[in-house]
């Protein structure tokens, strides 16, 4: 049987990560992330599907399409975590299991960037890790997954 599929989707400016306030959010680059996200995951038998948009609706639509696809769901949803109902909503729908990712600790951080609408749906999020945070949010995934 084929290994089964996680979904990693990326928000808005995470296209940036490297270039962007390295001192907030580290040096590595988004493709250095999905690396480090595949190699790691193979390790645990998941497939990774890595995806980044500047775009609200890419984000709704992704989710949308993993209901039913996909073993399970990581998002950093950048400034839309903070925004979007749309994309509660979607997760909401969805019925995927989904963990959040921050690389920088949001509650250190502006009053606005302390809520967070994604963690409404998702069982647990992680966040100040940095790049280690996806690391560490597909094992809590894996152990999930097996656990269904
Ligand atoms: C972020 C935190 C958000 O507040 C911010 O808008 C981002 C990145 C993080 O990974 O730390 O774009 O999600």
């Amino acid at each position: 049987m084929a290994n089964p599929t996680i979904l990693i989707i990326n928000g808005p400016n995470l296209n940036m990560l490297g270039k962007r306030q390295p001192e907030v959010y580290g040096h590595e680059t988004l493709a250095d992330i999905e690396a480090a996200c595949i190699r790691h995951a193979s390790l645990a038998g998941l497939e990774v599907e890595f995806r980044q948009s500047n775009h609200e609706g890419d984000l709704v639509d992704w989710i949308q399409g993993a209901r039913e696809r996909v073993a399970g769901i990581i998002i950093n949803a950048g400034a839309y975590t903070h925004t979007s109902i749309a994309i509660l909503d979607a997760l909401l729908s969805a019925e995927v299991t989904c963990v959040e990712v921050h690389l920088s600790n949001i509650h250190q951080r502006d009053e606005f960037r302390h809520h967070s609408f994604v963690s409404k749906a998702a069982k647990g999020m992680i966040c100040g890790f940095g790049s280690h945070g996806y690391i560490l949010a597909i094992d809590a995934l894996a152990r999930l997954i097996r656990g269904s």
